[in-house]
């Protein structure tokens, strides 16, 4: 996308708390934009680097940013819930370190892909274009008891129920055929206040479920520490607390990891003032006993 740039969150953190000069291979598993895997090469000039998305265009900019490392890097296309196959299909068994960067990238918002809620287009909030659920089939085909649900769990929406009814209601008379009308339904639900858009977690729940996020986090990041090498660190990046409790506890549960960082780290106010979309990050970091 020409003009956008993803500035990428928490970089300095990230390079500090999950990248050692002694590492060989790191594998960025969410590469997009290719913004914290260009900040890694630059410093760190004996690693490799493997950038997974499961986004092609995201893939056409890392490529691009990441262009001048030459045989440093490996793009692939892939979700990362398959990390495991998808690496041992490149002859990789093990990593010293891994980062996931959660959510979307700058691009996927401004590339009228129904992420955004003033797209006049399609809903479809698809990260991978080959898969089939889309966000027209959620709001246009769901149950109402399981939308409530959606919106409530992965929205933290207060409103879930309201939201959801609305939904259902609207569909009688035609179907949802735009991301814009979409948020016009949340809008006569819930009035604006402030700067956050009304529909802001009604969207996110929706691309959430599209996506299967939860659970292809829960099984991306069991992989990734089952093939960090002794003493490698995985580094997750969340904007949602779901993500952020399912991280905390796999880090605190599992035998093979020990937490780095006992509170997730938070950006400064001043990468907050300066990349609004920064501040609801929160890193946590875990090494490899
Ligand atoms: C916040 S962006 C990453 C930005 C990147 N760190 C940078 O600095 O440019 C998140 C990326 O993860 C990708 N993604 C999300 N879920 C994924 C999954 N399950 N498997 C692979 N990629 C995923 C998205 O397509 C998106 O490009």
């Amino acid at each position: 996308m020409i003009g956008v740039t993803h500035i990428p969150v928490l970089c300095e953190e990230v390079i500090e708390n999950l990248v050692s000069a002694e590492y060989s291979l790191f594998v960025d598993a969410t590469v997009g934009g290719g913004g914290h895997a260009h900040h890694i090469l630059e410093r760190y000039k004996g690693i490799r680097l493997i950038g997974l998305d499961a986004d092609e265009e995201a893939l056409h900019i890392a490529q691009e940013v990441l262009r001048g490392y030459g045989e440093r890097v490996q793009l692939v296309r892939g979700n990362f819930k398959d990390l495991k196959e998808i690496l041992n299909g490149i002859g990789i068994s093990s990593f010293d370190g891994i980062l996931f960067d959660l959510g979307l990238s700058t691009y996927q918002l401004t590339g009228e892909r129904g992420f955004s809620f003033n797209d006049e287009v399609f809903p479809d909030m698809r990260m991978d274009d080959r898969a089939e659920l889309t966000a027209y089939d959620v709001v246009n085909t769901y149950r109402y008891d399981v939308l409530k649900k959606i919106i409530g769990e992965y929205g933290e929406e207060e409103k879930a129920h309201r939201i959801a009814k609305a939904i259902v209601e609207e569909r009688k008379k035609r179907p949802i055929a735009t991301s814009k009308e979409l948020a016009g339904i949340i809008l006569k639900v819930k009035k604006r206040r402030g700067k956050i858009h009304p529909a802001t977690k009604t969207f996110q729940a929706i691309r959430m479920e599209v996506n299967r996020e939860p659970e292809n986090l829960r099984t991306g990041v069991l992989d990734a520490i089952d093939m960090l090498n002794r003493r490698g660190r995985i580094g997750v990046i969340s904007f949602h607390s779901l993500e952020d409790r399912t991280i905390k506890g796999i880090f605190k549960t599992s035998a093979v990891v020990n937490a780095v960082t006992k509170k997730p780290i938070r950006p400064e106010r001043d990468e907050i003032r300066k990349n609004p979309s920064s501040r609801s990050a929160k890193l946590r970091v875990a090494e490899k006993i």
